[in-house]
C-alpha cells in the first residue's frame, strides 16, 4: 500500500531516534529487533524497542513501548510515530489497536533501515478501517 502522506518535517529525526533506541531491544527469542520514536503534541519524543519474554504472550512491541512511555511523562497525544527495523516494517494489528485509543490519525513513518529511499508516511486509520473505539 502506497499513501501520499507527506513526511513530516522531523522525519530525519524521528528517524534516526527509532534507529537508535531499536539497539536496545530485548529479542532473543525472534532476534526481530525494532525501535520506534514517537512525537507528542508538545514537541517532545518517546522512543521504545520490543521486550520479548520466554512466555512470549507478555513480548512487548516497540511502539507499544514508546506509547506508554509517552502518557507516563503525561504527553498530550502523539502526532507522529516512526517504526524502524531491518526490512519492511508494518505496526502489528495489537499496536494499531493500541495506538488508535491516542489518535486514530496519527501519522506513522515507516523506516526499512535497509533502504536508501526515504521512507513511506502512512495514516492510522487507514491501516486500522473501522477500528474499534
Ligand atoms: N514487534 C514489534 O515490536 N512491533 C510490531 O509492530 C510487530 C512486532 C516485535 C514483537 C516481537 O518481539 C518481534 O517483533 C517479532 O514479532
Amino acid at each position: 500500500m502506497k499513501s501520499d502522506l507527506p513526511l513530516p518535517d522531523d522525519w530525519k529525526r524521528l528517524v534516526e531516534a527509532a534507529r537508535d533506541v531499536r539497539c536496545h531491544a530485548y529479542a532473543p527469542y525472534s532476534s526481530y529487533s525494532v525501535g520506534a520514536a514517537l512525537r507528542t503534541a508538545d514537541g517532545r519524543v518517546f522512543t521504545g524497542c520490543n521486550v520479548e519474554n520466554a512466555s512470549y504472550g507478555l513480548t512487548i512491541c516497540a511502539e507499544r513501548v514508546a506509547m506508554c512511555s509517552a502518557v507516563a511523562a503525561g504527553a498530550p497525544g502523539p502526532l507522529v510515530l516512526c517504526v524502524s527495523v531491518t526490512g519492511p516494517p508494518t505496526p502489528c494489528g495489537s499496536c494499531r489497536q493500541f495506538l488508535n485509543e491516542f489518535n486514530s490519525d496519527l501519522c506513522i513513518v515507516l523506516d526499512d533501515n535497509t533502504s536508501d529511499c526515504p521512507p513511506e508516511c502512512v495514516v492510522l486509520k487507514d491501516l486500522l478501517p473501522r477500528a474499534f473505539s
